[in-house]
């Protein structure tokens, strides 16, 4: 069992998704909150099986433990290898558990494999989430991810998503021009999607959805909460 007080926080330098993660105290509070989200729209609880697809250094991690000590299965998967190293060394444990996969992301992994992949058996996962992953992810990838999350989660099982969607714009764009509160540089910085165009990969994948509400995640993403359709 994590004690709270001295588990340690992943190094700054390992704090994906925005400089506001760099301050420890909104580092736990997101954390913290979005824990309180998943229990609240995706029965997140003791007893849950929790995928953490794009889990970075472990922020989510440090939110369960906040919340729960821990729950029956915290899995956190990513594909840079010194944020897991990290995450493994320092918050895998009774309940937590994490895997690194070398799969391709221009961003994050450019030599990595072009296969496709979550590390979760079919129909195993409770609660699944994946904060700031679409926001940087090509429009291949995205559909086939949706796909193998609608495999992964359980019948009752529930998504809580984060992406950049607007109305009117084209159906999907890498690093758009004037749009939100960056310069965008570099490969898949920030990948926008039309609303109707995200939500038909969600329905192609065999997904519906439960809720949205439009842009007040990190940057002025929305976020989606999904269900077997
Ligand atoms: C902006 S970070 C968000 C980190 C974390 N979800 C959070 O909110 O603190 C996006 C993460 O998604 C990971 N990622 C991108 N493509 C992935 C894939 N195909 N499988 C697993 N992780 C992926 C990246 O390596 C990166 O750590």
């Amino acid at each position: 069992m994590f004690n709270k007080k001295t588990a340690p926080l992943p190094p700054g330098k390992f704090r994906m998704g925005g400089t506001h993660f760099k301050n420890d105290k909104a580092f736990i509070r997101t954390a913290v909150r979005d824990v309180r989200r998943l229990v609240k729209y995706c029965d997140l609880n003791a007893e849950s099986s929790l995928l953490d697809w794009g889990c970075g250094a472990g922020r989510l991690a440090v939110g369960v433990r906040e919340e729960f000590g821990r729950i029956r299965d915290y899995h956190g998967v990513d594909i840079q290898p010194e944020l897991i190293e990290w995450a493994d060394a320092n918050l895998a444990g009774e309940g937590f558990r994490f895997t690194c996969l070398d799969l391709s992301n221009e961003r994050y992994n450019p030599d990595g494999s072009p296969e496709r992949t979550l590390a979760a058996e079919p129909g195993s996962v409770d609660a699944f989430y994946a904060y700031s992953v679409f926001s940087h992810m090509n429009d291949d990838d995205t559909p086939a991810y949706l796909r193998l999350m609608g495999e992964a989660l359980a019948p009752a099982g529930r998504a809580l998503v984060t992406c950049f969607v607007e109305e009117d714009v084209a159906a999907w764009e890498e690093n758009p021009q004037g749009y939100g509160p960056l310069e965008w540089k570099g490969p898949l910085h920030c990948t926008r999607f039309a609303r109707l165009h995200f939500e038909d990969h969600v329905r192609s994948a065999g997904l519906a959805v439960d809720r949205f509400e439009y842009g007040r995640e990190t940057d002025g993403q929305s976020l989606y909460v999904l269900r077997r359709g």
